[in-house]
């Protein structure tokens, strides 16, 4: 079965908002493995806008599956995770204003420097995967760099919708195809949800799909009657 890692990044989001401590996205991830999650995804971020530094310092603590980390390709971020020494790394490119993650890594353009911070990572045991395009020269140069795998971005794929989406998910397919012939493992992510993943699902290459907004997303939802109910037994004891 293809395992599933939940991104647990927007739960923090919900926190930062009201800088409050609550919800505990380490909670959220430790209960997203009760349901059956192979594995926990956080972005820890330069403005730290959601995930913290000690969330994922608690997180690495109590997880039972395994923490990926995803992170810019910076000095500091990889000085970091050599301390925190997550199970896995996902390398992401990363701008200060966007919503989030625009596009996959540039490996061709920044070979050196990801070599060497791939090198660093998996020297402290970390599989270091590289968030990337379905583009033939950049999985080849992924290869390159020593990593361990690659997390196809999806993204491009659910923007679009009829034919340009068939375009994209043969994209998807002859990418995911020559990584795995050239040895790398092979992951998804970005953007997938309850309507379109299937297709995605279905592509033997990948074993892993990241998967957080979308979920998160439906958690607030099935989990709103409950929320009110409990607050409305508190209320009721109040008046008896
Ligand atoms: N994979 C990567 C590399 C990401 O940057 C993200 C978003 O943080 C995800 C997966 C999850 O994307 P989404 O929240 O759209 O499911």
């Amino acid at each position: 079965m293809i395992r599933l890692g939940i991104n647990v990044d927007h739960v923090a989001t919900v926190r930062q908002a009201r800088l409050a401590q609550l919800p505990d996205p380490v909670e959220a991830a430790l209960l997203a493995e009760k349901a059956g999650a192979s594995g926990i995804t956080v972005h820890l971020r330069e403005d730290r806008r959601h995930i913290q530094e000690h969330d994922v310092r608690r997180l690495i603590a109590r997880a039972r599956t395994k923490v990926n980390l995803e992170m810019a390709v910076t000095p500091t971020m990889v000085r970091l995770a050599e301390r925190l020494r997550p199970q896995d790394a996902c390398f992401v490119p990363e701008k200060r204003q966007e919503l989030t993650t625009e596009g996959g890594l540039n490996v061709v353009a920044h070979k050196r420097r990801i070599k060497d911070a791939v090198a660093r990572l998996q020297g402290r045991g970390i599989q270091v995967a590289l968030f990337i395009d379905p583009v033939r020269e950049q999985i080849e140069c992924a290869k390159d760099t020593g990593a361990h795998g690659i997390e196809i971005h999806t993204g491009s794929y659910c923007n679009v919708t009829g034919a340009k989406r068939a375009r994209e998910l043969r994209k998807i397919v002859a990418g995911t195809k020559l990584a795995q012939g050239l040895g790398l493992e092979v992951h998804g992510g970005h953007g997938l949800d309850y309507e379109n993943v299937l297709p995605i699902a279905r592509i033997r290459e990948i074993v892993e799909l990241n998967i957080g907004h979308s979920i998160i997303a439906r958690a607030v939802i099935v989990g709103m009657q409950q929320a009110v109910r409990e607050m409305k037994t508190i209320l009721a004891r109040a008046r008896r």
